[in-house]
Order: C-alpha cells, then sequence, then structure tokens
C-alpha cells in the first residue's frame, strides 16, 4: 500500500524563486534564507519520495473571482508553470499523479469533503517556490506532485479544524491506494506577512514561533484556532498557514500513531515583506 513517510512545511515567498531565477542566491540576503534549505535538498534526494501531495495556494492566477474553489485536487499529468504577469519561472513543468489523484478524490470525496477536480491548471509560485527550496533548480523535479490547492484568498476560507479533518481523510486516502509507494504531504505558505494596508510588513515571531511549537506537538489545540487570530496576529497573509494543518492532519500521530520526529526546523527574517518557517516531519 502506499503509505504517508514525511510531512514537509515550507513559506512560498515570490521573491525566493525570482532570487534564485536570476542567479542572486549567493548574495548575503538570500544566503541566509537558502542556507536553512540545505539539509532539507540532501534529505529529500536521500528519502526518494514516489509522490508530493502537495498543499498550496493559488494566487488568483489559476482561479480568480469568477471562480473560488476551497479545495481543489489537481488530476492531470501534468501541470504547465503559470505566467504570474512577467513571464513563466524558468523551473520544469510539473508531472502530475493522474491515478493516485483520482483515486483520492473518489476517497475524500466519499468521506463527505467536497473537492473540486482540476483536469488543467497552471501552477504559480505557491506550487513552485516550495519545489525550487526543497530541490535546487534541477531539469526535472524529483518525483510527480499532485497539487492540492487552498483558496486561502477569498473569505469565507476554511477552519484549521475543517483542514486538520482533511488532513486525516487523505492520509486514509493515500494508504488505502494498492500501490507502494512512498507519500510525502506538504504543507506550504505564511509565514507572518502582510502585503497591504498600514499593517504592511508585519512579522510576528513570536506567534511564528509559537505555531512551529505547537504544530510539532499539539496539532488539534492549534487547529481551534479562530481566522481572527491568524490575521491580527500573523498578518493577513499569514492566514496561509491554515494550509499547514492539511499536512500536519495527515502525519501517524492524528491516526492513533506514534508522534512524528522532527526532522529539521529554520526560521528567518526577513525574505522580501515575510517570515520564511520551515519544518520537516517524518512519521
Ligand atoms: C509575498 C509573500 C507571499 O506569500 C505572496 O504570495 C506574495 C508575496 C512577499 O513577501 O513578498
Ligand atoms: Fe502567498
Amino acid at each position: 500500500m502506499a503509505r504517508i513517510t514525511a510531512s514537509v512545511y515550507t513559506s512560498h515567498v515570490p521573491a525566493i524563486g525570482a532570487a534564485l531565477d536570476t542567479g542572486k542566491s549567493g548574495e548575503p540576503y538570500w544566503q541566509a534564507v537558502f542556507k536553512g534549505y540545505d539539509f532539507s535538498k540532501l534529505w529529500l534526494r536521500a528519502q526518494k519520495p514516489d509522490v508530493i501531495f502537495l498543499v498550496f495556494n493559488d494566487h488568483a492566477t489559476a482561479f480568480s473571482l469568477d471562480m473560488i474553489p476551497t479545495f481543489a485536487i489537481g488530476t492531470a499529468a501534468g501541470f504547465a508553470v503559470a505566467d504570474e504577469g512577467w513571464g513563466p519561472r524558468p523551473v520544469p513543468n510539473v508531472i502530475g499523479h493522474p491515478e493516485l489523484a483520482a483515486h483520492v478524490a473518489q476517497s475524500v470525496i466519499q468521506q463527505d469533503f467536497d473537492l473540486t477536480i482540476v483536469n488543467r491548471m497552471d501552477v504559480d509560485h505557491g506550487l513552485t517556490v516550495p519545489l525550487s527550496l526543497m530541490c535546487g533548480q534541477p531539469q526535472a523535479w524529483p518525483c510527480p506532485v499532485i497539487p492540492f490547492a487552498v483558496n486561502v484568498v477569498q473569505y469565507p476560507v476554511p477552519s484549521g479544524r475543517r483542514c486538520l479533518a482533511l488532513g486525516q481523510a487523505i492520509r486514509k486516502a493515500i494508504e488505502s491506494y494498492d500501490e507502494d509507494l512512498n507519500v510525502q504531504i506538504w504543507g506550504t505558505g505564511g509565514m507572518s506577512h502582510q502585503l497591504q494596508g498600514p499593517r504592511a510588513g508585519l512579522i510576528n515571531r513570536a506567534f511564528d514561533t509559537a505555531f512551529l511549537d505547537r504544530l510539532i506537538a499539539d496539532p488539534q489545540a492549534l487547529s481551534l484556532m479562530p481566522h481572527i487570530d491568524y490575521v491580527r496576529e500573523a498578518g493577513s497573509e499569514g492566514i496561509e498557514l491554515v494550509m499547514w494543518l492539511i499536512a500536519r492532519g495527515a502525519m501517524a500521530d492524528l491516526a492513533g500513531g506514534p508522534a512524528p520526529r522532527v526532522a529539521h526546523r529554520f526560521y528567518h527574517v526577513p525574505a522580501s515583506n515575510t517570515a520564511v518557517g520551515h519544518l520537516i516531519l517524518e512519521n
């Protein structure tokens, strides 16, 4: 059977992608960010996942205010890199895993979560920047990726509680897939940041640190935190952090298994207007 071996959490700051793509990753400002991922790149290479189930948010790129799915699973064979206004990033296209994605859609919808099935979607920095941080600049991404898009752009957005429960349903779905696959689940976005209004530039290190602690040790309690606390404490875009609870919900301890092992933890300010947080948990 397929099994979820680990979860990875990381911010997705678009300027990180631009720094890599334009050869600025060696500059001191960016070195301080990328060094937090040196271990992660080696770790990912050693882990050799067969599939990455990548929870991310679209930033009004593939979707718009015309159509706003709360949860959307990419079931296509491939996903093109989106043009976010200055041409697509020069990174590989994403190869999907239509069989596992269709199985997850079937199973999760039967577990009463309404997913939108997406057979065509260009993927923006929300998905490609985490891949770049974890993989560097390869000719091809190391394995197929199932993009799973969550609406955190236009309210109402899903609650932390629902995200954690969805992760549990995704775990059941993946672990009932009849093929021996090493699957990782990634939760992306965050940490504290606010991009507009009088509080633009807000960073809250104390909140972020506590969020990482609680995500590791007590995700059930963390999942009950209301949206207003994310927005107040972590800024308007800090709400992206609810997506981390989907990946966390898919870990073994939330299905009665042992607590995960913290393989890596990193936190750095600043990257653009964002605090960068990164965590690797192993089952
Ligand atoms: C920034 C961060 C984001 O999460 C995003 O989607 C866009 C911009 C930033 O810090 O610049
Ligand atoms: Fe974002």
